[in-house]
């Protein structure tokens, strides 16, 4: 059967518009679509893991303060993560999910930006179609400064690069990363 994604996306559109500025609805609907590509060569459970991408930066919608900094951002990684779980459980009840299925996704989601320690299937699928569509420049256009671009630019190399894992993922990175460090350090 397929599921149904309608419904979350209305009710997770209507969050992100508080969100980062021209960054988290179109990052956002960026790993959506990742997602949904790397389930189609990659084992793992639509359901949990489509619902996880949509939910992953929810939480930076009740971040108060200047979000349009590299430095702020990294602040509050920990925060939007907390708020991700706090104000996702509810949309998740709402609309139906299980318990099992919302503990899954809901630990997800708390955990997405911890890079340390050993990723299980589910959360290396999260790492990539996250980290994925923060590079693709055509879906989801930066809005950081020149110098923030650098940096992160720099730190996803370092950072993200190396905890590619899956097959598809990688090849898809390596595409994206390409078109992405040009237009980031030019
Ligand atoms: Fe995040
Ligand atoms: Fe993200």
């Amino acid at each position: 059967m397929k599921n149904n994604f309608k419904q979350l996306e209305t009710e997770v559109l209507n969050i992100l518009q508080n969100g980062r500025p021209d960054w988290d609805i179109p990052h956002t609907l960026t790993s959506v679509y990742y997602m949904k590509k790397l389930l189609k060569k990659e084992a793992g459970n639509e359901k949990i893991l489509i619902t996880t991408m949509y939910l992953h930066d929810i939480g930076y919608s009740w971040i108060r303060g200047d979000l349009s900094t590299r430095d702020n951002v990294k602040k509050s990684k920990l925060d939007h993560m907390k708020n991700g779980v706090i104000f996702g459980r509810p949309i998740l009840q709402k609309l139906g999910y299980s318990e099992e299925e919302s503990k899954k996704i809901l630990h997800l989601v708390g955990t997405h930006d911890n890079l340390d320690g050993v990723f299980d299937s589910d959360k290396q699928l999260v790492f990539e179609a996250d980290s994925l569509a923060q590079i693709d420049i055509k879906r989801a256009k930066s809005n950081l400064s020149k110098d923030d671009r650098i940096r992160f630019i720099n730190g996803f190399e370092k950072k993200r690069m190396p905890r590619f894992k899956t097959k598809t993922g990688i090849k898809l990175m390596n595409k994206l990363f390409k078109k992405a460090k040009k237009f980031y350090l030019k």
